[in-house]
């Protein structure tokens, strides 16, 4: 088995069988051998590196990035009062959580890096498999990066610009994209650089992020208590008075509109399972991860939404869109203010951190599998040298890097510059609200396929090994609700799923020309075979052949 030359049928068709032998794509262990020979057993559980802790802070990392600091508004102007808003909240904690353990159980049962990938591709096949991967690879995964990137460029710009009070002039749109686009590369060339240093990023950044939101909860509960503040007028008291639950709303889209922004800061909980192949014990630490980070993740966003409340008045936290920066200038100041962008921007791209790690490895697998040009399949940049023959191994570069140590150049490096390019490409044309209602509809309808796709895997293949079992009402709530969501945004956004729908079939078109129509097309067309023509080459030959 050479990574990276022609496909694997086997390891196509019996992708469980194949666990065994295939090559767990990346080291976090510099020192193991190369992975792209690997054909033993022994190699393999050296390349198995990612931790329980590493996992944690990859899902907890994605998940804590823009959302709890800047959704709140969109939250609150919808639910229309603070204790609707904070059933809100707990109502989009529990749906991330019953998508995450359905996750969690196609990871333990699947036990593959590429997260949906190789789920849709096991009970599916190639064509839905496919179609998640150029979905998630072109728009999903850069657009939701570019997204969080943008946000960070508003923060910093912002404390930059000196214009973090609500009536400033926000700094110019060109200043956001280029402190967007220069936070985005310098978090890409680290990653790119070593593995370790994107692990090591990651945990300081999030260790930077959970201080945040602890000094969001105990400043709230200090100024509940005493009134404290250094601003004159002081903090709202509003919560004291009245009723938490008056002036609710009693539009359901509403609801729906809010739902969508707390998932979006609850988002991300798939993202270990972009690299089950690569964690040391994937069966006993997958559900562990999802199952401590969630309510973690949960507590510490419902924490600092009483905390909001406590120090801010509804109104402010319903039209703000910095609430955090709010929050921080009413109880100290403006420095207050600026101390809460800067912890707010740290949280951004702790997050990009986190996406752009398993992005890569999302499109290295993509490559690997043949769903993508081949070149994407490699580690390092040593591989260019050598690109032209498939079986010869990546040679590494040393060097050594200040804080981070010896830098090893065996990351994906080509997957994760497509991530960036494409990135870039989304914060420079994009306009947030189209990103956001893109990534809503997509987002949600491959997750409803996914989650559908454990509820057919449990009466198809009820003797599959699974090794952690979710309640059965889990996937069927969450199936409900994500085809709930998908219809709200399929009226909400017409544009965009339009959009989508295109892109889909783009995406059919595409899948046809690089691996060949299904079978029954092929019959009627079986004599004239054109599209076969060149693909030897290309390591498509075995997936058009064998169809
Ligand atoms: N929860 C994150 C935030 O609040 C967004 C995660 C986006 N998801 C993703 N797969 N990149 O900013």
């Amino acid at each position: 088995y050479s990574v990276g030359s022609t496909f694997d049928f086997n390891a196509h068709l019996f992708p469980l069988s194949a666990s065994a032998s295939d090559p767990i794509y990346l080291s976090l262990d510099p020192t193991s051998s190369s992975s792209r020979g690997a054909h033993s057993s022994q190699n393999l559980e050296k390349q198995k590196s990612i931790t329980y802790l590493n996992g944690l802070s990859l899902v907890v990392g994605l998940q804590i990035g823009s959302g709890i600091f800047s959704s709140p508004a969109q939250v609150n102007s919808n639910a229309g009062s603070p204790g609707a808003a904070l059933l809100i909240w707990l109502l989009s904690g529990i749906l991330a959580w019953t998508g995450a353990s359905s996750y969690a159980e196609l990871g333990g049962a699947i036990p593959l890096s590429g997260g949906a990938q190789a789920y849709l591709q096991h009970i599916f096949g190639d064509l839905p498999a496919f179609l998640f991967a150029w979905v998630a690879v072109v728009v999903m995964r850069p657009g939701s990066a570019a997204i969080i990137s943008i946000i960070a460029g508003e923060y910093l710009g912002s404390v930059f610009w000196g214009s973090l009070t609500e009536d400033a002039e926000p700094p110019p749109q060109i200043a956001v994209k280029a402190i967007a686009l220069a936070g985005m590369w310098m978090i890409t060339f680290l990653n790119c650089l070593s593995t370790k240093a994107g692990t090591r990023m990651g945990d300081v950044f999030l260790l930077i992020k959970l201080i945040s939101l602890m000094a969001i909860t105990i400043i709230g509960i200090v100024v509940a208590i005493t009134g404290f503040s250094v601003k004159p007028g002081g903090p709202s008291m509003e919560w004291k008075m009245g009723n938490w639950f008056e002036g609710s709303s009693k539009d359901l889209g509403a609801y729906a509109v809010a739902l969508y922004a707390g998932l979006w800061a609850f988002d991300g909980w798939d993202n270990v399972n972009y690299i089950t192949g690569e964690m040391k014990n994937p069966t006993r630490d997958l559900p562990r991860v999802i199952h401590s980070a969630m309510p973690l993740v949960i507590s510490c966003y419902l924490l600092a939404n009483v905390s909001y409340f406590f120090v801010l008045p509804s109104s402010v936290i319903a039209s703000s869109t910095t609430v955090a920066v709010r929050f921080g200038t009413t109880v100290f100041g403006s420095a207050g203010g600026i101390l809460f962008a800067l912890a707010v921007s740290i949280s951004c791209l702790g997050a990009l951190n986190a996406t752009t790690f398993t992005s890569g490895r999302l499109v290295y697998v993509a490559g690997k599998q043949g769903y993508l040009p081949k070149v994407f399949g490699r580690l390092g940049i040593g591989s260019i040298a050598n690109s032209g023959t498939s079986s010869s191994s990546a040679t590494t570069t040393t060097f050594r890097v200040p804080i981070f140590g010896t830098a090893y150049t065996r990351t994906p490096i080509f997957a994760m510059l497509l991530n960036a390019f494409l990135t870039s490409f989304f914060v420079i044309i994009g306009t947030f609200e189209a990103l956001i209602a893109f990534y809503g509809v997509a987002g949600y309808s491959f997750y409803f396929l996914t989650v559908l796709g454990l509820i057919v895997l449990r009466y198809r293949e009820p003797s599959l090994e699974r090794p952690y079992r979710c309640w059965i009402v889990t996937p069927i709530v969450f199936c409900c609700v994500s085809l709930f969501l998908v219809s709200r945004g399929v009226f909400g956004a017409p544009v965009q799923t339009g959009g989508v729908i295109l892109f889909v079939l783009v995406g059919v078109i595409v899948f046809w020309v690089r691996v060949g129509p299904p079978k029954r097309v092929k019959r009627v067309f079986g004599r004239l075979r054109f599209w076969k023509k060149g693909r030897k080459e290309e390591g498509w030959s075995a997936v058009g052949e064998a169809r």
